[in-house]
């Protein structure tokens, strides 16, 4: 089983192994007492795996109770996490008592914003069952809904206290789930990783999964370990997403994030080489490690149309904004610009060389 260690606020680990949904229960017990657990997850997933993991943390002692919610973006909203601080009340659970997260980016962020608020926070635990999930989201304590007026504007910095990777789920993943975390990982190669971006490109990703998926969160716990609360370098997570929220939210979130990543991905690589600042070169080799992965890296969207998306994104925050631009696989910079340039780098990513 391979093993990474978190040292933010909280310490815990990430685990990455086949088999490990029918030992959560005896994993969870080493870093929380058999105690009452709120197994969270939406309706899908329960039906794949929520027995399995039930019957796990029964096994080690635990009292299992169950809050579920449809599938989808729609449901990480003020009114499921209203639902589910009621469900944890009306059962009464105490602060020594636990959450366990078993699903997708929507119900680790729902499932650890209700344990960072509900008496003032209680601990959870994240079971991936997407890859974007695995390699990302669970790990780092990012949480959060979603408002009417933007996607994760309600959320707070909180821990998991343990992160169980089960890779049997994730092999088990339909290809375009493979792909939409597959685009993360691509994301750490080019920041960090030379080796992990050219297992990707040489279209290993299901073969090495388990190093993939380690990598990534190794990559990632450096800067939450660094930067915990996104004031310096975690800002360098954000590769890619600033077009790529761009492309969201112009699909008005048909587009998944993933995918979404993967083009504002390339086309930051290929403005850095319009603009002059990288020699060519960088941005066709994302593109082909890309491919590989199943990810395009067009979308039918005009400069103008993204340039307006993210400016209207940007403009709430001020006058100055932080790119992140590849340099060389494995060497990202983030470059502070002012929020007008912004129009420029994103038609610089469409543009010839
Ligand atoms: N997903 C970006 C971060 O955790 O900072």
């Amino acid at each position: 089983m391979r093993a990474v260690s978190v040292n933010a606020s909280v310490k815990y680990n990430v685990y990455i192994s086949s088999g490990l949904i029918g030992r959560s229960g005896e994993l969870s017990a080493l870093v929380a007492q058999p105690c009452r657990a709120m197994l969270v997850s939406d309706e899908r997933v329960y039906s794949l795996y929520g027995r399995a993991v039930e019957e796990s943390y029964a096994a080690a002692g635990y009292s299992v109770d169950r809050f579920t919610f449809p599938p989808g973006e729609a449901s990480k909203n003020l009114g499921v996490f209203g639902s589910l601080m009621n469900a944890l009340a009306d059962a009464r659970y105490i602060r020594s008592d636990i959450i366990v997260a078993l699903g997708g980016g929507v119900t680790g962020d729902l499932a650890g914003f209700a344990a960072s608020a509900y008496t003032r926070g209680i601990r959870y635990i994240q079971i991936p069952t997407t890859l974007l999930a695995a390699v990302d989201s669970s790990v780092g304590g990012k949480t959060a809904v979603n408002l009417n007026a933007g996607k994760n504007l309600a959320g707070a910095f909180w821990q998991p206290s343990l992160v169980l990777c089960d890779t049997d789920i994730l092999r088990d993943l339909p290809g375009d789930l493979l792909s939409d975390g597959a685009a993360e990982a691509v994301k750490y190669g080019v920041l960090r990783d030379e080796a992990l971006f050219d297992t990707l490109a040489a279209g290993r990703l299901i073969d090495a999964l388990d190093y993939v998926v380690e990598t990534s969160v190794c990559i990632k716990r450096d800067l939450v370990n660094e930067d915990e609360f996104d004031t310096g370098a975690r800002q360098l997570l954000n590769l890619g997403h600033t077009i790529g929220h761009a492309i969201e939210s112009c699909s008005k979130y048909e587009i998944s994030h993933g995918r979404a990543v993967a083009i504002g991905l390339y086309r930051i690589a290929r403005a850095a080489e319009v603009l002059g600042i990288n020699p060519p070169g960088l941005s066709a080799r994302i593109r082909t490690a890309l491919a590989a992965c199943g990810l395009s890296t067009e979308c039918g969207y005009t400069a103008d149309e993204l340039a307006n998306a993210a400016l209207s994104d940007k403009k709430r925050r001020g006058g100055m904004l932080t790119l992140i631009v590849p340099r060389e696989i494995g060497r990202c910079e983030l470059m502070e610009a002012p929020i007008e340039n912004l129009r420029d780098w994103i038609t610089a990513g469409e543009g010839a060389l």
